[in-house]
């Protein structure tokens, strides 16, 4: 069982993360720390950079300048190995439910009785107890995307990365899969999950980014960060007006 105090959390910098693109800036970030304990939660309107972002952080896009760094060391594949992403739309393998957890823990070298075991357990905290030998293609889309998360935790990750997980969710799904989110962040797991739901972030998140036009226009605890923002363009995206 993970160490449950928040020294223990890997931490996370964005250290001058630049990317350009046919003369326009798509990111632009000069710092960005996460290192506070609960779930960081990336706020913004759509194109302002959440998903580059998120993908720079997790090594998927290699950005034109900057780096990214956790617990001090240069993202490289042992990092890349504490790190799991979660997307919008769940990306699951062709086999059964319970198939798609035994693939992640036998690449991870846990012998087959023990496999048994930790595949009951995450289905149990999943609720996919009763669909283990289902197709994983016959899951409505609440189940599919809680099974990617259960993939994602089955790594063992430090870091998860959610990318709008629960945007084409209906409400009791959401709800299910902010108790995931949850319940990883209290054991440990550091949360970095983009939203547009405002609802949504005041549910999760204990730290806050804003982003627009590929910069970090806010950050900071949640509370003040979604209840009292300093800059206009926060206060606007809040106020549910557009950001021109
Ligand atoms: N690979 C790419 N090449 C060029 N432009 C991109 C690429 N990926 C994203 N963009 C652009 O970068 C901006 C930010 O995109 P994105 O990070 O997906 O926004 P968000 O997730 O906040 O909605 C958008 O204007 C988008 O069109
Ligand atoms: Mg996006």
């Amino acid at each position: 069982m993970r160490d449950l105090s928040a020294e223990t959390r890997i931490g996370l910098e964005a250290l001058g993360l630049r990317i350009g693109r046919n003369g326009g800036t798509l990111l632009d970030v000069p710092r960005l720390v996460f290192d506070g304990p609960g779930p960081t939660l990336i706020l913004g309107p759509n194109g302002a950079g959440k998903s580059l972002l998120l993908r720079c952080l997790h090594g998927l896009i290699k950005p034109d300048a900057g780096q990214v760094r956790q617990d001090g060391a240069p993202l490289g594949p042992a990092q890349k190995a504490r790190q799991a992403m979660v997307f919008q739309q769940p990306v699951l393998l062709r086999r059964s439910v319970a198939g798609n957890l035994d693939f992640v823990l036998r690449r991870r070298g846990m012998v087959r009785a023990t496999r048994k075991d930790r595949i009951a357990a995450l289905l149990a905290e999943g609720g996919l107890s009763d669909k283990a030998r289902q197709s994983a293609r016959s899951l409505s889309g609440g189940e599919a995307q809680r099974l990617a998360i259960l993939r994602a935790l089955a790594t063992e990750p430090d870091i998860l990365f959610l990318d709008e997980p629960t945007s084409a969710l209906d409400p009791a799904a959401t709800l299910a899969i902010e108790r995931m989110v949850l319940r990883a962040s209290a054991q440990g797991v550091r949360i970095v999950m983009v939203s547009h739901d405002i609802g949504q972030a005041r549910r999760l998140a204990a730290d806050a980014a804003m982003m627009q036009g590929g910069r970090v226009v806010e950050h900071g605890p949640a509370s003040e960060v979604l209840e009292t923002p300093k800059s206009e363009a926060a206060r606007r995206y809040l106020a549910g007006g557009l950001i021109l």
